[in-house]
Order: structure tokens, then sequence, then C-alpha cells
């Protein structure tokens, strides 16, 4: 109760308008005068609790000095206003604390990932979200008749067949690898575009990560070391990970990317379904014929590449439940990342 009086007279002292040498003399026999309001809270001290008397008489001090502080500049400040009255300035009045902008979630997390990779050497490389038919889909070794080429899941520009929206990152990996040789070491943030149904779950407009490092003697334990490394960054020095058989046309052998429950610890929960278990990408190792498409020599170089959804992740970390708040952009969604 006591603490709540001293914090209002405290505000109240903050917001004390002071305009002139009358306001000023009443500020000053209100907060510091014989009678002043602070004396009964100094009073009340004897029937505050013994442990807890430090800790109010310093609260009691604190506001006592900032009226003295108050009051000292304020009589300095208008006695050097005096000639000009009209144009004194309370300069100890609070200001308004202007709503900030907040970081969106993803940005957060491709920030975060951009930061992890950047520590052992890789350097972010971007792509056209534009894209044509060979970077998105041919060069990567998908067929023409591959079912994500399917009018269902691409959005084609003007009906012309050759000219896409991304449907991954994985376009960069191309467009790096046609212009640099290796060894090549890069991660790759942006936005992808699938013709998907717009649920709680999908959404047409995404954003993934793509990873590609190409060298000599790139193996697959390296990629293990690699996702271990970013697991643990990400969730603790505790996480563990599991790599699934799985397959994409442009890696052989192919893997999904599980990591242990960040929540659970492994034991079960609502997070990963009781399994233990979060996939959180899609990894493997680069075809020779991907190589070989950007004339990189396949004898003598392999590499490995990696993607995950940024929406995924931020939804996995921030326990966001439904996808389609992250492009919404209402207000009290996006205030609520403004400290992360
Ligand atoms: N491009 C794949 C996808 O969108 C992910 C991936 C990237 C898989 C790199 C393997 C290697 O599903």
């Amino acid at each position: 109760m006591q603490y709540e009086g001293i914090d209002n007279i405290k505000t109240e002292i903050e917001n004390y308008l002071i305009t002139d040498a009358e306001t000023l003399e009443q500020f000053r026999i209100q907060y510091l005068g014989t009678k002043n309001v602070l004396k009964d809270l100094f009073t009340a001290i004897k029937d505050i609790p013994n442990e807890n008397k430090k800790e109010y008489g310093q609260k009691i001090n604190a506001v006592k000095q900032l009226a003295e502080e108050k009051f000292a500049l304020l009589q300095l400040q208008f006695q050097n206003n005096k000639a000009d009255k009209k144009h004194f300035v309370d300069t100890t009045l609070p200001v308004a604390i202007k709503n900030q902008g907040a970081k969106h979630p993803i940005t957060l997390i491709r920030e975060e990932l951009v930061t992890i990779f950047s520590k052992i050497g890789y350097l972010v490389a971007e792509g056209p979200e534009i894209e044509t038919d060979w970077y998105n889909f041919t060069a990567l070794g998908i067929p023409e008749d591959h079912p994500a080429k399917d009018m269902q899941d691409t959005f084609y520009i003007q009906t012309n067949p050759d000219i896409v929206l991304r449907t991954h990152t994985s376009n960069v990996q191309i467009r790096v690898m046609e212009n640099q040789n290796p060894p090549i070491r890069i991660i790759a943030p942006g936005r992808t575009y699938r013709n998907e149904t717009i649920s709680a779950r999908a959404h047409c407009v995404f954003h993934q990560i793509e990873l590609l490092y190409i060298d000599e003697g790139v193996s697959m334990a390296d990629l293990k070391q690699t996702l271990l490394y970013l697991a643990q960054e990400l969730f603790g020095t505790e996480t563990q990970i599991r790599l699934r058989p799985s397959y994409f046309p442009f890696t052989e052998p192919s893997a999904e990317l599980d990591v242990s429950c960040f929540i659970c610890g492994g034991s079960g929960c609502a997070v990963c379904k009781y399994t233990g278990w979060v996939e959180i990408g899609g990894a493997g190792m680069v075809d020779p014929l991907v190589l070989e498409n950007c004339k990189i020599d396949s004898e003598k170089y392999t590499g490995f590449a990696f993607g995950m959804g940024l929406e995924r992740m931020a939804m996995l970390k921030y326990r966001i439940n439904d996808i389609r708040l992250m492009s919404e952009n209402d207000f009290r969604f996006l205030k609520q990342f403004e400290n992360s």
C-alpha cells in the first residue's frame, strides 16, 4: 500500500507542470516545504516491518531527491528565462514514449540463422523470386513431369510455363554454383511461393533458408556435424539430431532433419506429438548431376545442401499456432516480439 503511495507521488512530481514563479513556489511548498507531502511517508517508516525498512527508506529518499532536482533545475532555468517567460520550457517533464517498431518473428529467425552460420564461414546469397524453369526446376534435376511442377503447386507468370514464382530457395544454389568456383559456403534466406490453399498450417507465400557447401572431400559426416551445430545453437547444447531417409530430386542421398524436442527434451509432448522429435528441414548430398549442370567437376567436388521453412521455425520457437498471423500484420500480434 505504502509503496503505491510513493509511486503515485513520484508520478505526480514528474508530471507537475511548472510554468512560472508561482507554480514553482507551489511545487516547492508541496514537496519540499515544512509541511510537505513526503513527511507523512517518512513518519510511516516506524510502522514498516524491519526487513522492509531499508527498501522503503530508499524509495522515499529517491522521490525526495527527484523533487529537489526538479526544483533546482527549474529554478535555474526559470531565472535564466526571466526576461522571456512566454518561451519557458520545462525540460524535466517526462516525454511521451512513442510506440517503437518491433521486428517481425520471421526477421528474428532469419537474423538468428544468418548469425549462426556466419560464425562458421557462411556468406549470405540471394536470388530472384521470379525465376525461370531452369533455376527453379530443371537444373535441380526436377523432371518435366514432376508433381511439384503441377499447376496446383507452382505459380506461373502470365501462363508462361518458363517463368515461375520460385517454389523454394534452391534456385540460389544453382545461381551461386554457376557464378562461383568452389569452395562455396552460402546461406540463402528468402521468400518462396506455392499455390497452396491457405489454412492455419499452410500459406501460398512463405520463407525458406537454403544452405550450400561445396568443396573437395565434403561428406555426409560434414553435413551431419553442421546440422548438429545448427540444432544446438538454435535449441541448446542438449539437443540431439536424427536424419531420416527421404527423397529430393537434387540430393543423393537425401534426408529429413529431426531435432530432439526442445520443449519436453524428448520425453513426449503436444509440440512433438508425443514422438520426442520435431522435423525442421530437408537435406542431402548435392547430386553430381546438379554439379555438372553448373559446370562444377563432380569428380573433384562434393557438397551438401539443406533447406528449411522459416514460418515453421518461428511457429515452433514462439508457439504460434496459425501461419496466417505472419502475414496479416496485426499490430497486437507484432507487438509481442518487441523485446525478443
Ligand atoms: N528445396 C527443398 C524443399 O523446398 C528443401 C531442400 C533444400 C532439401 C536443400 C534438400 C536440400 O522442400
